[in-house]
């Protein structure tokens, strides 16, 4: 039984986080901490013999916590991880784990000294329409993916979150740290390039990223804050002429040239589709389900969980990418620069 300790009963908690973790076996939750005591209790008519805390280090040093659970703001994140990692105690935070690249890699550093196990909430890369595009792109008979185009149109935040002086950066560590984090899924290599354009009217954004990888595969990401609602798809194309799309994370469709010939004579607009059976659970379905049972299973076979604070790193390099092109518009941080910090990540990976 993995003792838990939940950080932050704010919506994302009630929504999300406590009715998945109700549905995982062999975990117990013992202790929610809110600076609110009274959203804290509210997790009691959720779990029987809950403690409950407004103190989070009162918390970890009576509970005996072996994982903390948090979703807070990131500057929460940062510090409290950085308190649990110092105890031995593993962390799973929601995205985004802090708000800097130079912070991520404190966090990695301080998590590799005490060897626990991290984890940042990133629902999008195991929901289940996410997983299954994965399984097709990684196939051999789909081919090397090529490219990932992605369009992540959203309406807001338009203005800073978390005490943070920039619009761009909040909006990036909101929403796009999704997209950027499932254009690194799909090929290995480290970011080796990255160009953006971001454009403004009134308090509403526009972004184009485009990044480049060592391994030759190539992503573009058209994103902001001002489409009139919430819109995902993705597309991988491979070196075999294969393309998936993936509409309102919902529907994928192959588009298989060599299966057309086979099947229909020739037809190249025939198409295979797929989508998620009616009867996954929503939380299955979101990938919250998967990302905190993923998390559990790396502490019980003491391995790395795929989306740790390390696997952050060329998430954030893009993100600083951005945000630095945007203050000096046409600024292209040197391939050299990022390389060093895909160095470090390869010396914390050896350990
Ligand atoms: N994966 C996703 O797609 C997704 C979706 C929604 C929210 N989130 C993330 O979840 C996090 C929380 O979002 P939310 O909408 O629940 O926010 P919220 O404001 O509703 O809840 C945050 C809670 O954290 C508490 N808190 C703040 N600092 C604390 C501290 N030091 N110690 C203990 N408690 C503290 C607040 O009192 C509040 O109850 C954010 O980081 C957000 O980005 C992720």
């Amino acid at each position: 039984m993995i003792r838990v300790g939940l950080v932050g009963i704010g919506a994302q908690t009630k929504e999300n986080i406590l009715p998945s973790l109700l549905q995982i076996p062999d975990i117990q939750i013992v202790a929610a901490c809110d600076v609110s005591i009274e959203r804290a209790s509210e997790v009691k008519s959720y779990v029987r013999d809950v403690q409950v805390f407004k103190d989070v280090t009162t918390m970890m040093d009576c509970m005996g916590l072996d994982a903390l659970v948090l979703a807070c703001p990131p500057q929460a994140h940062r510090d409290i991880s950085l308190l649990a990692i110092e105890r031995g105690i593993h962390v799973f935070v929601e995205k985004p784990p802090c708000f800097t690249l130079d912070e991520l890699n404190d966090m990695i550093d301080a998590a590799a000294r005490k060897r626990v196990v991290t984890a940042v909430g990133l629902n999008f890369r195991f929901a289940r329409p996410i997983q299954q595009l994965r399984k097709m792109a990684a196939s051999e008979k789909f081919g090397r993916p090529m490219h990932v185009q992605i369009n992540h149109y959203a309406s807001k935040p338009r203005a800073p979150m978390w005490g943070l002086s920039s619009t761009l950066r909040s909006f990036l560590l909101a929403q796009t740290i999704h997209s950027i984090d499932l254009t690194t899924a799909f090929g290995p290599g480290h970011v080796a390039n990255v160009r953006s354009s971001v454009q403004h009217a009134g308090d509403a954004m526009l972004a184009q990223i485009d990044i480049s990888f060592s391994s030759g595969h190539t992503a573009s990401i058209l994103t902001g804050s001002m489409f009139p609602y919430f819109e995902f798809d993705m597309k991988v194309i491979s070196d075999k002429s294969n393309m998936v799309t993936l509409d309102n994370l919902w529907n994928i469709t192959l588009h298989d040239a060599e299966i057309a010939s086979q099947v229909v004579g020739g037809d190249k607009r025939w198409r295979n589709a797929w989508q998620p059976g009616p009867l996954d659970s929503g939380y299955v379905r979101s990938g919250y389900f998967g990302e905190l049972t993923g998390f559990f299973n790396a502490i019980r076979t003491k391995t790395r969980f795929e989306a740790d604070f390390e696997s952050m790193i060329p998430t954030y390099q893009v993100i600083e990418q951005v945000c630095a092109a945007e203050v000096q518009p046409g600024l292209v941080v040197p391939p050299a620069t990022l390389h060093v910090v895909a160095e470090k990540q390869r010396s914390v990976a050896r350990g």
